[in-house]
């Protein structure tokens, strides 16, 4: 079932990201505890909109989002997803953004927005649920 998001559900969270992310293929050191801290951070944020797919009281999978207003509307900016990597391909994924689909049309906001790797294979989860490559816009990054 899916439900909205609570402070408890955080470090589940933190290790399905941790998971569903590896170092191997991300290059990133994500842990139980730093990708919960990661998370919280949305979590906290006023316009945070979360929910979570729960099976017999695990947390098999989880999205986070935020509200932005744009103009006199508002969008949805999907910030993280991750499914427990022995738990993909089965649909949680597709549920969990209808779930937020679903929140999107109830509050009549104007769309959802995320930003995904170019060659990651999420590309092709979000195409297949309705997402489109934003004509106009890219994505740009200044190294330090
Ligand atoms: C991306 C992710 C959240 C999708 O969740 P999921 O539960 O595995 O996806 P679903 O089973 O609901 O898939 C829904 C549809 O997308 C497709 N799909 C899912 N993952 C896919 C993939 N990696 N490549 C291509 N298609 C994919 C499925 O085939 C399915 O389509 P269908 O119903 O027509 O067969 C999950 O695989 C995950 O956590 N991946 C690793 C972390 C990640 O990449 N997160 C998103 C970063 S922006």
């Amino acid at each position: 079932m899916i439900r909205k998001m609570e402070r408890g559900d955080l470090l589940p969270c933190g290790e399905i990201y941790a998971r569903a992310f590896p170092q191997e293929h991300w290059g990133i050191d994500w842990t139980q505890e730093n990708a919960a801290a990661y998370l919280q951070d949305f979590f906290e944020q006023k316009k945070f909109v979360g929910y979570v797919y729960e099976e017999e009281g695990q947390v098999l999978g989880c999205v986070f989002a935020l509200r932005r207003i744009c103009g006199s509307r508002e969008e949805m900016y999907i910030q993280e997803m991750a499914v427990l990597p022995q738990r993909q391909g089965r649909g949680i994924g597709r549920q969990l953004l209808d779930t937020v689909g679903a929140y999107c049309r109830e509050q009549k906001l104007a769309g959802m927005v995320l930003y995904t790797g170019s060659h990651a294979p999420a590309a092709r989860f979000y195409e297949t649920n309705g997402f489109q490559v934003s004509p106009g816009i890219i994505c740009m990054y200044r190294d330090m």
